[in-house]
């Protein structure tokens, strides 16, 4: 999940409950660039506790447009949403909200966790899932799921290839 995370400017945590994610996203990234969503006021409160030099935002990602809309263009998005298990009224708003904030940029990128052996949901026109690791020690095993742009040759867009932020 952490892959990657090194070349971002920086790293948008969503869902990231009790922080078994966020610990190995700072141990590779300075803290000052985590930018962390999550709901649950009290892991929210733990979450500022064990990174008080991250941005620690105790809302629901639909609720934050503007906070992306602050965002570098190198921004990787590293979700621990429940997509498919989101009610309606919340998923289509959080895909109004985070699908146009990776589409603005091909820098930016979706790494994602599913139990399902299929994609957390519906790749936009323009953009593809990438299966890009199983985890069998999870359990049950996780697969680690990539969404990014198609560049016009059909190829992938990294963060890595994408013109630096202005
Ligand atoms: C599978 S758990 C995360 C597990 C986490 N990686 C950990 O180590 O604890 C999913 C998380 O997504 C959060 N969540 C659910 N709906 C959300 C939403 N609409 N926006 C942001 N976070 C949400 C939940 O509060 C929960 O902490």
């Amino acid at each position: 999940m952490a892959a990657g995370a090194t070349q971002a400017d920086c790293v948008l945590e969503v869902g990231a409950g009790t922080g078994a994610i966020t610990r190995v996203l700072a141990q590779r990234v300075p803290v000052s660039k985590l930018v962390i969503i999550e709901p649950n006021q009290s892991w929210a409160a733990g979450l500022r506790a064990q990174f008080p030099r991250a941005t620690v935002h105790a809302a629901m990602l639909h609720e934050l447009e503007h906070v992306l809309q602050s965002l570098p263009k190198r921004t990787k998005v590293v979700s621990s949403l429940p997509f498919r298990s989101l009610p309606a009224d919340v998923l289509g708003p959080t895909l109004g909200v985070l699908l146009p904030f990776l589409q603005s940029s091909p820098g930016r990128e979706l790494t994602q966790f599913s139990y399902q052996p299929r994609p957390p949901f519906r790749a936009p026109e323009g953009m593809r899932w990438k299966l890009q690791n199983v985890v069998l020690a999870n359990l049950p095993p996780a697969g680690v799921w990539e969404l990014h742009a198609v560049g016009p040759a059909g190829g992938a867009i990294s963060p890595q290839t994408a013109s630096p932020a202005p």
